[in-house]
């Protein structure tokens, strides 16, 4: 039986709790610090392993149930953790075939973590005999209200490429493909004389003298995100066997490359996400939020857990910036803005020694005496004040297709320009619907958009003829889309359909594309209305698409480089070169008045503006990321100090204001109100 809901009455508020660092004498004052703090949800065990089972099937657990016990009596519940990313050293030592080996063929010593390859049976059968061990000592405990198995699986080895792996792939292959002559038609093996006769021919795609067949890559990031997912099945599958009714999830790190998050978020009781600010970045809140939306996105709108995210400064960036007064306040409640019933963080006390001791904590070295501890109790505090925000649902105003197979298809070498790069295109047209105050939802290409009047789709290298057909009847339906170059490519083998560019898009878009011209390093492109676009152009040649925007220079001039598509009831838009910034804004703008969305361009720029519904009460989340206090119009009953609020909200410099109101504070949905 598999549970949804984690058994807590409030947002969960803590973070990773290794107790093992520490003497036994030490946990005490933890535990009557996390009351004080407000901490209701710790994840403990995470990387405990060689000190749970010190020797093949020797167990200590004792150590375990008294720090379950001291939570539990403390009022603290447990997320307990299946400690399998790290295998302990005697684990390797006896079964030197369970090291990953990389693709030139390296294989990786010990005293890290995520030492093992995921297709290994012996790491499998010790997988599978310390979680039955943890699940049958603890499924009836108190404090344990969920499961979290292993750590961010495919973070720091994105897929193995030794023996035990080929002959797992082969089978996989044997899965997908039936034959091999289907195989060999599905990787265009008649390309370089690659056909296989014998599926034992068939090896990982390791270095090679050049590039390596792209669908037999392609086909082995599928495989590696499945091996992974097989692993995390195991462990669940146990635990559900053995201890039902307690959910059980994984931390997804959801805007990395590895893992394809959409076939896994349906494995996951709950989705969680960890989520760390690249420190150098300028306006990184916003990254933070496309993470956040795409949780919640993977989620299907339901509330998720943020697992991991740090108090100020972590430790393995260039430069470890720490954060400024009232940030963490701000990325936390963003988090919770954007469907998080749980803000967790990465870890609750310094740690002395080890790998990460230069990592932000809940309770700093310098103890209660700080400001981090008086950030993190008083964010504690409003987070319980802010209980009755769980299981709201955002309101999104409009989706973006977000497509990991797209990504790793479209970033394989010998592309037209090695400076298109997938995440980038994704950040560039979330930042401008952040900018114009919208909130997004992330889709799969072949989901149902119903209820998006705008679909933006950012370089969908990779088109089935399931998500063109789907694009298609959004726009037949009245819908509106915006499509950026270089989609429409290929279908799931890497292969080109038939006829011109872009493929399966060419109806919807009406357009062909004679030839993509992309740009030297640094060249730019003139278009009329002002704008610039570089590292890409193209050839457009319009089927039924106005050019709405011409080329003015470059090897497109005269050219249509941005059109319009009129099709059934809707419109679909296509951009064909790179742009970014305000001129990317500008066009879409005029995609956002084509779906009917109505401008937000008066509000305060920097100011975060959100809405989570719930039953009978709607959240407006204000948070102003800007140095100048902001005013908008919007009324309601302040969440955090109850103070009543008319017509306009101000929220000064560098805080959050959360707006409880029993009605939609605007109206529903765009235009219907003062914002
Ligand atoms: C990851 C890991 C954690 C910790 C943090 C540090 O998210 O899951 O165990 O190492 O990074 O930022």
């Amino acid at each position: 039986m598999s549970a949804t809901k984690i058994r807590l009455d409030a947002i969960a508020y803590g973070g990773d709790y290794n107790p093992e660092q520490w003497p036994e004498e030490v946990w005490a004052e933890d535990v009557r610090l996390m009351r004080e703090a407000g901490v209701n949800l710790v994840t403990v065990g995470i990387f405990s392993w060689a000190l749970l089972e010190p020797a093949e099937g020797r167990y200590e657990l004792a150590w375990l149930d008294r720090v379950l016990d001291l939570l539990h009596g403390g009022g603290v519940a447990v997320d307990l953790a299946t400690p399998t990313a790290a295998p302990p050293p005697w684990f390797t030592r006896r079964h030197p075939s369970s090291r990953p080996v990389t693709r030139e063929g390296h294989v990786l010593g010990i005293g890290a973590r995520a030492t093992f390859c995921p297709s290994s049976p012996d790491y499998a059968a010790a997988c599978a005999r310390i979680t039955e061990q943890l699940a049958r000592r603890y499924a009836g405990h108190p404090a344990l209200v969920l499961w979290h198995v292993n750590n961010e699986y495919g973070g720091h080895l994105h897929a193995c490429y030794c023996d035990v792996c080929a002959a797992a792939f082969r089978r996989w292959l044997r899965a997908r493909h039936g034959d091999l002559a289907a195989l060999n038609r599905a990787w265009g093996t008649a390309v370089w004389g690659q056909r296989y006769g014998d599926w034992d021919e068939i090896e990982p795609p390791r270095i090679a003298p050049t590039a390596v067949n792209p669908a037999q890559q392609l086909d082995y990031a599928r495989f590696s995100s499945d091996a992974f997912l097989a692993c995390f099945r195991r462990e669940r599958d146990i635990l559900r066997r053995l201890s039902p009714g307690v959910p059980i999830t994984t931390n997804f790190m959801a805007t990395s490359k590895p893992i394809d998050y959409w076939r896994w978020a349906r494995e996951v009781d709950v989705v969680a996400n960890d989520h760390y600010l690249t420190a150098e970045l300028p306006d990184n809140h916003i990254d933070l939020a496309m993470a956040a939306d795409l949780s919640r996105s993977l989620a299907g709108g339901r509330p998720w857990v943020l697992m991991e995210h740090s108090t100020s400064a972590v430790n393995w960036q260039p430069r470890n910036i720490a954060k400024r007064p009232g940030e963490m306040r701000r990325n936390s409640l963003a988090h919770v803005a954007r469907g998080a019933d749980a803000v967790l963080f990465f870890q609750w006390r310094a740690a002395a020694a080890g790998a990460e001791k230069f990592h932000s904590t809940m309770l700093p070295r310098g103890g209660t005496d700080s400001r981090q501890w008086r950030d993190v109790t008083r964010l504690g505090a409003e987070l319980a004040a802010l209980r009755d925000v769980r299981g709201s649902r955002v309101v999104a105003d409009a989706a973006v297709v977000w497509d990991y197979e797209s990504w790793w298809a479209l970033e394989l070498e010998w592309r037209p320009s090695g400076d298109l790069r997938y995440l980038e295109r994704v950040a560039a047209h979330y930042e401008r619907l952040w900018r114009a105050h919208l909130t997004v939802d992330f889709v799969h290409p072949e989901a149902d958009l119903a209820g998006y009047r705008l679909v933006v789709v950012p370089s969908l290298y990779l088109t089935t003829p399931a998500a063109a057909a789907n694009l298609t009847a959004h726009v037949r339906g009245g819908g509106t889309l915006l499509v950026s170059c270089f989609s429409g490519i290929a279908d799931a083998n890497d292969a080109f359909p038939p006829g011109r560019h872009p493929g399966a898009l060419r109806e919807v878009l009406g357009l062909e594309i004679e030839e993509p011209l992309p740009l030297r390093q640094g060249e730019t492109v003139r278009l009329e209305g002002g704008c610039r676009g570089d590292v890409w152009a193209e050839d457009v040649l319009p089927r039924g698409a106005e050019a709405v925007l011409r080329y003015l220079d470059g090897p497109a001039a005269g050219g249509p480089a941005v059109t319009r598509h009129r099709l059934g009831r809707g419109a679909a838009w296509y951009v064909s070169t790179r742009l970014a910034g305000d001129d990317l804004g500008r066009v879409l703008d005029r995609a956002c008045a084509d779906a009917g969305l109505a401008s937000r361009a008066d509000l305060p720029a920097g100011l975060e503006v959100v809405r989570r519904d719930g039953a009978g009460a709607s959240y407006l989340f204000l948070i102003n990321h800007g140095d100048e206090d902001a005013e908008v119009p919007a009324s309601g009953v302040d969440a955090l100090t109850g103070a009543p609020c008319e017509g306009r909200a101000c929220v000064p410099a560098g805080t959050v204001r959360i707006l409880v109101s029993s009605l939609p504070p605007w109206g529903e949905g765009w235009g219907g109100g003062p914002i």
